[in-house]
């Protein structure tokens, strides 16, 4: 009986693991194969446009603390603060808008002197053309600029060897609980 259900559950496994992201070979075969065609193919910019929710408060946060230093609440800019997070990526501003993707990853405080994110994270696209793709985000966030550009240094999926640029632009931050919406745009090179 253990044995059989072992097999059943492989079996399923395997089936689930097909390595197939919206019609792309992600084995190291089709990944071996889709360089040997890479110079053949044209590069061209996709432009994306989405809400980013920060959400730290109430039960279900997206955004979670990891750690501190012993000095980090007594530092006009929380230096030391690493933040966790799995916020969700939607067409619209609204809580309730669809979401398209999310925002996986870290950033930290590590301003000591002006509020700047150093942000490390990977955003993992569930709907449409990109269901499945990622794009990898490395950057600096001055958080209380109108405008803050970071670079997006790779991707996967259909974003394969992406480079671009993404910025940044608060559209709401609630004092009271800490929760942000965040602007983003998006324009990647890639294949
Ligand atoms: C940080 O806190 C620990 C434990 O309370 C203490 O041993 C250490 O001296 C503190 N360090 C600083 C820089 O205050
Ligand atoms: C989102 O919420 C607003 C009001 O809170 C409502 O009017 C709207 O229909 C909702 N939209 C969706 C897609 O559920
Ligand atoms: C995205 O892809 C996943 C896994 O391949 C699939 O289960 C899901 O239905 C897709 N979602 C959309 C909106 O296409
Ligand atoms: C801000 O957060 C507080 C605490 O969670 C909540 O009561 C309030 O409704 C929020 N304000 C807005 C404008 O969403």
């Amino acid at each position: 009986m253990g044995k059989v259900c072992c097999a059943i559950l492989l079996l399923c496994s395997m089936v689930i693991a097909i390595p197939i992201v919206n019609g792309i070979d992600q084995s190291p075969q089709g990944v071996a194969k889709w360089f040997k065609n890479q110079p053949k193919m044209k590069e061209k910019v996709t432009k994306l446009h989405f809400y980013f929710h920060d959400q730290v408060s109430g039960k279900n946060p997206t955004a979670v603390i990891v750690a501190q230093a012993n000095t980090t609440f007594q530092s006009p800019n929380l230096f030391g603060l690493v933040v966790v997070i799995d916020d969700a990526l939607t067409v619209g501003p609204e809580p309730n808008s669809t979401i398209v993707g999310r925002a996986q990853g870290t950033y930290s405080s590590a301003g000591l002197d002006d509020a700047v994110a150093a942000m490390s994270l990977n955003f993992v696209f569930t709907s449409g053309a990109y269901n499945g793709s990622t794009l990898s985000v490395l950057g600096r966030n001055a958080v209380l600029h109108t405008y803050r550009e970071m670079p997006i240094v790779g991707g996967s999926g259909v974003f394969r060897l992406a480079r671009g640029i993404a910025t940044a632009k608060s559209y709401s931050f609630n004092a009271t609980s800490g929760d942000a919406i965040v602007e983003y745009n998006v324009v990647v090179l890639h294949y």
